[in-house]
Protein backbone atom coordinates (compact mmCIF):
# COMPACT_ATOMS: atom_id res chain seq x y z
CA UNK A 1 0.00 0.00 0.00
CA UNK A 2 1.25 3.23 -0.90
CA UNK A 3 0.55 5.81 1.93
CA UNK A 4 0.98 9.87 1.36
CA UNK A 5 0.53 12.53 3.81
CA UNK A 6 1.26 15.50 1.43
CA UNK A 7 -1.73 16.75 -0.72
CA UNK A 8 1.50 17.21 -3.52
CA UNK A 9 2.64 13.95 -3.56
CA UNK A 10 -0.71 12.07 -3.60
CA UNK A 11 -1.89 14.15 -6.72
CA UNK A 12 1.19 13.55 -8.33
CA UNK A 13 1.30 9.84 -8.31
CA UNK A 14 -2.63 9.46 -8.98
CA UNK A 15 -2.12 11.63 -11.93
CA UNK A 16 0.06 8.73 -13.30
CA UNK A 17 -2.34 6.47 -12.35
CA UNK A 18 -5.06 8.40 -14.14
CA UNK A 19 -2.84 8.39 -17.25
CA UNK A 20 -2.93 4.96 -17.70
CA UNK A 21 -6.98 5.23 -17.39
CA UNK A 22 -7.28 3.52 -14.12
CA UNK A 23 -10.67 3.96 -12.47
CA UNK A 24 -10.42 5.80 -8.63
CA UNK A 25 -12.54 3.94 -5.85
CA UNK A 26 -12.32 6.73 -3.08
CA UNK A 27 -13.28 6.20 0.97
CA UNK A 28 -12.70 9.15 3.15
CA UNK A 29 -12.53 8.44 6.85
CA UNK A 30 -11.27 9.55 9.93
CA UNK A 31 -10.04 6.80 10.88
CA UNK A 32 -10.30 4.14 14.13
CA UNK A 33 -11.30 1.89 11.23
CA UNK A 34 -13.86 -1.22 12.37
CA UNK A 35 -15.61 -3.65 9.21
CA UNK A 36 -18.06 -0.97 8.46
CA UNK A 37 -15.25 0.84 6.58
CA UNK A 38 -13.90 -2.25 5.22
CA UNK A 39 -16.80 -3.08 3.66
CA UNK A 40 -16.60 -0.11 2.01
CA UNK A 41 -13.50 -0.32 0.74
CA UNK A 42 -14.41 -3.77 -0.40
CA UNK A 43 -17.12 -2.30 -2.47
CA UNK A 44 -14.78 -0.18 -3.53
CA UNK A 45 -12.05 -2.84 -4.79
CA UNK A 46 -14.67 -4.50 -6.91
CA UNK A 47 -15.65 -1.25 -8.96
CA UNK A 48 -12.74 0.34 -9.56
CA UNK A 49 -8.79 0.19 -10.28
CA UNK A 50 -7.48 1.68 -7.38
CA UNK A 51 -9.09 2.39 -4.21
CA UNK A 52 -7.72 5.61 -2.15
CA UNK A 53 -8.72 5.57 1.61
CA UNK A 54 -8.60 9.23 3.64
CA UNK A 55 -7.68 9.17 7.21
CA UNK A 56 -8.22 12.80 8.61
CA UNK A 57 -9.87 13.85 12.00
CA UNK A 58 -11.77 17.19 10.40
CA UNK A 59 -11.81 19.91 13.26
CA UNK A 60 -14.26 21.26 11.86
CA UNK A 61 -16.67 19.28 11.58
CA UNK A 62 -16.88 19.07 15.59
CA UNK A 63 -19.01 21.29 17.26
CA UNK A 64 -17.72 19.92 20.91
CA UNK A 65 -13.91 20.45 21.74
CA UNK A 66 -14.09 16.96 24.15
CA UNK A 67 -15.76 14.92 21.20
CA UNK A 68 -12.39 16.06 19.59
CA UNK A 69 -9.87 15.52 21.41
CA UNK A 70 -11.40 12.01 22.34
CA UNK A 71 -12.19 10.79 18.98
CA UNK A 72 -10.03 7.42 18.94
CA UNK A 73 -6.68 7.78 16.85
CA UNK A 74 -5.60 3.91 16.04
CA UNK A 75 -3.49 4.98 12.93
CA UNK A 76 -1.32 1.67 12.95
CA UNK A 77 -4.17 -0.55 13.45
CA UNK A 78 -5.71 1.35 10.98
CA UNK A 79 -2.90 0.90 8.24
CA UNK A 80 -2.71 -2.70 9.07
CA UNK A 81 -6.57 -3.52 8.33
CA UNK A 82 -6.19 -1.87 5.23
CA UNK A 83 -3.20 -3.70 3.72
CA UNK A 84 -5.32 -6.75 5.22
CA UNK A 85 -8.00 -5.71 2.39
CA UNK A 86 -5.98 -4.67 -0.09
CA UNK A 87 -6.29 -1.16 -0.29
CA UNK A 88 -3.55 0.48 -2.46
CA UNK A 89 -3.65 4.13 -1.42
CA UNK A 90 -3.60 5.46 2.05
CA UNK A 91 -3.59 9.40 2.46
CA UNK A 92 -2.98 10.79 5.80
CA UNK A 93 -2.69 14.52 5.77
CA UNK A 94 -1.75 16.93 8.09
CA UNK A 95 -4.03 19.43 9.46
CA UNK A 96 -1.71 22.25 8.19
CA UNK A 97 -2.21 20.47 4.55
CA UNK A 98 -5.47 20.56 4.58
CA UNK A 99 -6.50 23.72 6.36
CA UNK A 100 -3.36 26.30 5.98
CA UNK A 101 -5.34 29.11 7.02
CA UNK A 102 -8.62 29.33 8.37
CA UNK A 103 -10.91 28.32 5.75
CA UNK A 104 -13.95 31.46 5.22
CA UNK A 105 -16.12 29.65 2.57
CA UNK A 106 -19.02 28.22 4.52
CA UNK A 107 -21.21 25.72 2.86
CA UNK A 108 -24.91 25.45 3.85
CA UNK A 109 -27.54 23.38 3.02
CA UNK A 110 -31.50 25.04 3.70
CA UNK A 111 -33.11 22.91 6.10
CA UNK A 112 -31.10 19.77 5.54
CA UNK A 113 -28.52 21.64 7.52
CA UNK A 114 -30.98 22.68 10.50
CA UNK A 115 -32.74 19.34 11.44
CA UNK A 116 -31.56 16.20 13.65
CA UNK A 117 -28.05 16.28 13.64
CA UNK A 118 -27.63 19.85 12.30
CA UNK A 119 -29.73 21.19 15.26
CA UNK A 120 -27.79 19.02 18.01
CA UNK A 121 -24.53 19.72 16.10
CA UNK A 122 -24.56 22.91 15.16
CA UNK A 123 -22.02 23.55 11.88
CA UNK A 124 -21.29 20.13 12.15
CA UNK A 125 -22.41 19.65 8.29
CA UNK A 126 -20.60 22.93 6.93
CA UNK A 127 -17.44 21.02 8.50
CA UNK A 128 -17.99 17.69 6.74
CA UNK A 129 -18.37 19.37 3.29
CA UNK A 130 -15.66 21.87 3.58
CA UNK A 131 -13.56 18.42 3.85
CA UNK A 132 -15.31 15.93 2.04
CA UNK A 133 -15.15 18.93 -1.25
CA UNK A 134 -11.24 19.67 -0.13
CA UNK A 135 -10.57 15.93 -0.58
CA UNK A 136 -12.90 15.00 -3.69
CA UNK A 137 -11.26 17.74 -5.23
CA UNK A 138 -7.59 16.06 -4.09
CA UNK A 139 -8.53 12.66 -4.82
CA UNK A 140 -10.59 13.56 -8.45
CA UNK A 141 -11.81 10.11 -7.77
CA UNK A 142 -15.03 7.99 -10.15
CA UNK A 143 -16.65 6.64 -7.44
CA UNK A 144 -16.71 7.54 -3.36
CA UNK A 145 -17.96 5.42 -0.80
CA UNK A 146 -20.07 6.87 2.06
CA UNK A 147 -22.17 4.38 5.05
CA UNK A 148 -26.25 5.03 5.37
CA UNK A 149 -25.00 4.93 9.47
CA UNK A 150 -24.25 8.25 8.44
CA UNK A 151 -27.91 9.14 6.43
CA UNK A 152 -28.14 12.85 6.90
CA UNK A 153 -24.50 13.05 6.23
CA UNK A 154 -25.02 10.94 2.95
CA UNK A 155 -27.98 13.79 1.88
CA UNK A 156 -25.30 16.20 2.66
CA UNK A 157 -22.64 14.85 0.29
CA UNK A 158 -25.02 14.47 -2.08
CA UNK A 159 -26.24 17.63 -2.32
CA UNK A 160 -22.96 18.50 -2.81
CA UNK A 161 -21.85 16.92 -5.39
CA UNK A 162 -25.65 17.31 -7.41
CA UNK A 163 -25.43 21.15 -6.58
CA UNK A 164 -22.16 21.77 -7.70
CA UNK A 165 -21.30 19.60 -10.49
CA UNK A 166 -18.39 17.30 -9.01
CA UNK A 167 -18.19 15.01 -11.14
CA UNK A 168 -18.11 11.94 -9.39
CA UNK A 169 -20.46 9.15 -8.58
CA UNK A 170 -21.81 8.66 -4.31
CA UNK A 171 -22.42 5.16 -3.55
CA UNK A 172 -24.03 4.32 -0.59
CA UNK A 173 -23.31 0.82 1.81
CA UNK A 174 -25.68 -0.37 4.18
CA UNK A 175 -24.91 0.20 7.72
CA UNK A 176 -22.90 -2.84 9.41
CA UNK A 177 -23.77 -4.57 12.24
CA UNK A 178 -22.86 -6.31 15.04
CA UNK A 179 -24.50 -9.54 15.94
CA UNK A 180 -26.75 -7.92 18.52
CA UNK A 181 -27.85 -5.57 16.04
CA UNK A 182 -25.72 -1.88 17.10
CA UNK A 183 -24.60 -0.27 14.09
CA UNK A 184 -20.79 -0.64 13.50
CA UNK A 185 -19.03 3.14 14.43
CA UNK A 186 -15.39 4.18 15.95
CA UNK A 187 -17.48 5.69 18.55
CA UNK A 188 -18.49 2.22 19.76
CA UNK A 189 -14.70 2.35 20.96
CA UNK A 190 -15.10 4.53 23.74
CA UNK A 191 -17.51 2.24 25.39
CA UNK A 192 -17.21 0.41 28.73
CA UNK A 193 -18.36 -3.27 28.95
CA UNK A 194 -21.76 -2.01 30.49
CA UNK A 195 -22.42 1.24 28.03
CA UNK A 196 -21.70 -1.56 24.91
CA UNK A 197 -24.53 -3.69 25.70
CA UNK A 198 -26.82 -0.89 27.08
CA UNK A 199 -25.91 0.84 23.19
CA UNK A 200 -28.36 -2.00 21.67
CA UNK A 201 -31.25 0.37 22.80
CA UNK A 202 -30.69 2.41 19.53
CA UNK A 203 -31.48 -0.24 17.18
CA UNK A 204 -34.24 -2.06 19.54
CA UNK A 205 -35.74 1.45 19.33
CA UNK A 206 -35.66 1.38 16.16
CA UNK A 207 -37.40 -1.96 15.21
CA UNK A 208 -40.18 -0.92 18.32
CA UNK A 209 -41.10 2.35 16.04
CA UNK A 210 -41.15 0.28 13.09
CA UNK A 211 -43.55 -2.48 14.32
CA UNK A 212 -45.76 0.35 15.98
CA UNK A 213 -45.95 1.99 12.87
CA UNK A 214 -47.09 -1.09 11.17
CA UNK A 215 -49.83 -1.17 13.81
CA UNK A 216 -50.81 2.26 12.93
CA UNK A 217 -49.59 3.68 16.51
CA UNK A 218 -49.37 7.64 16.03
CA UNK A 219 -45.59 8.46 15.26
CA UNK A 220 -46.37 10.82 18.53
CA UNK A 221 -47.09 7.98 20.57
CA UNK A 222 -44.17 5.83 19.37
CA UNK A 223 -41.72 8.57 20.50
CA UNK A 224 -43.32 8.62 23.51
CA UNK A 225 -42.57 4.80 23.72
CA UNK A 226 -39.02 5.47 23.06
CA UNK A 227 -38.58 8.24 25.22
CA UNK A 228 -39.85 5.93 28.01
CA UNK A 229 -38.15 3.18 26.99
CA UNK A 230 -34.59 5.04 27.34
CA UNK A 231 -35.71 6.40 31.10
CA UNK A 232 -35.87 2.92 32.30
CA UNK A 233 -31.82 2.58 31.85
CA UNK A 234 -29.48 4.82 33.68
CA UNK A 235 -26.80 6.48 31.69
CA UNK A 236 -28.57 6.32 28.09
CA UNK A 237 -29.97 9.61 26.81
CA UNK A 238 -32.56 10.19 24.06
CA UNK A 239 -31.73 13.16 21.78
CA UNK A 240 -34.27 12.66 19.27
CA UNK A 241 -36.29 10.12 17.04
CA UNK A 242 -37.55 10.84 13.54
CA UNK A 243 -38.84 9.81 10.52
CA UNK A 244 -38.85 11.10 7.67
CA UNK A 245 -38.79 11.39 3.83
CA UNK A 246 -35.67 9.38 2.42
CA UNK A 247 -35.45 11.38 -0.59
CA UNK A 248 -34.07 14.95 1.27
CA UNK A 249 -35.06 13.82 4.94
CA UNK A 250 -36.64 17.74 5.08
CA UNK A 251 -40.22 16.12 5.03
CA UNK A 252 -43.05 13.96 6.38
CA UNK A 253 -43.01 10.44 4.32
CA UNK A 254 -46.47 10.50 2.21
CA UNK A 255 -46.25 6.88 2.60
CA UNK A 256 -44.29 4.45 4.62
CA UNK A 257 -42.39 2.73 2.01
CA UNK A 258 -40.46 6.34 1.35
CA UNK A 259 -39.72 6.45 5.06
CA UNK A 260 -36.50 6.46 7.17
CA UNK A 261 -36.37 6.28 11.54
CA UNK A 262 -33.43 8.28 12.11
CA UNK A 263 -32.25 7.94 16.42
CA UNK A 264 -29.37 9.82 18.30
CA UNK A 265 -28.50 10.27 21.84
CA UNK A 266 -26.32 9.66 24.59
CA UNK A 267 -24.90 6.14 26.25
CA UNK A 268 -22.90 7.95 29.07
CA UNK A 269 -20.32 10.50 26.75
CA UNK A 270 -20.74 8.74 23.80
CA UNK A 271 -22.71 9.92 21.45
CA UNK A 272 -24.42 7.34 18.87
CA UNK A 273 -26.61 7.84 15.58
CA UNK A 274 -28.86 5.08 13.82
CA UNK A 275 -31.18 4.65 11.58
CA UNK A 276 -33.45 2.55 9.67
CA UNK A 277 -35.12 2.17 6.25
CA UNK A 278 -38.58 1.07 6.62
CA UNK A 279 -38.42 -0.80 3.42
CA UNK A 280 -35.38 -2.63 5.13
O1 LIG B 1 -18.08 9.98 8.06
C1 LIG B 1 -16.93 10.38 8.35
O2 LIG B 1 -16.07 9.64 8.81
C2 LIG B 1 -16.60 11.85 8.15
O3 LIG B 1 -17.68 12.67 8.43
C3 LIG B 1 -16.02 12.16 6.76
C4 LIG B 1 -17.01 11.87 5.65
C5 LIG B 1 -14.76 11.34 6.54
C6 LIG B 1 -15.63 13.64 6.67
O4 LIG B 1 -14.70 13.99 7.65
Amino acid sequence: MEIFTEITALRAFLSSQKTSNKSIGFVPTMGALHDGHLTLIKASKQQNDLTVCSIFVNPTQFNNPNDLANYPKTLEQDTRLLRSVGCEVLFCPSKEDIYPHPPVIRLSFGDLEHIMEGKFRPGHFSGVAQVVAKLLHIVEPDHAYFGQKDFQQLKIVETLVSELNFNVSIKHIPTQREPDGLAMSSRNMRLNQTQRQQAVIFYKSLLLAKKRLSEGVSFDKIQEEVLALFETQPGVKLEYLEIADVANLTSKPRVTADAVLLIAGYVGEVRLIDNLLLTE
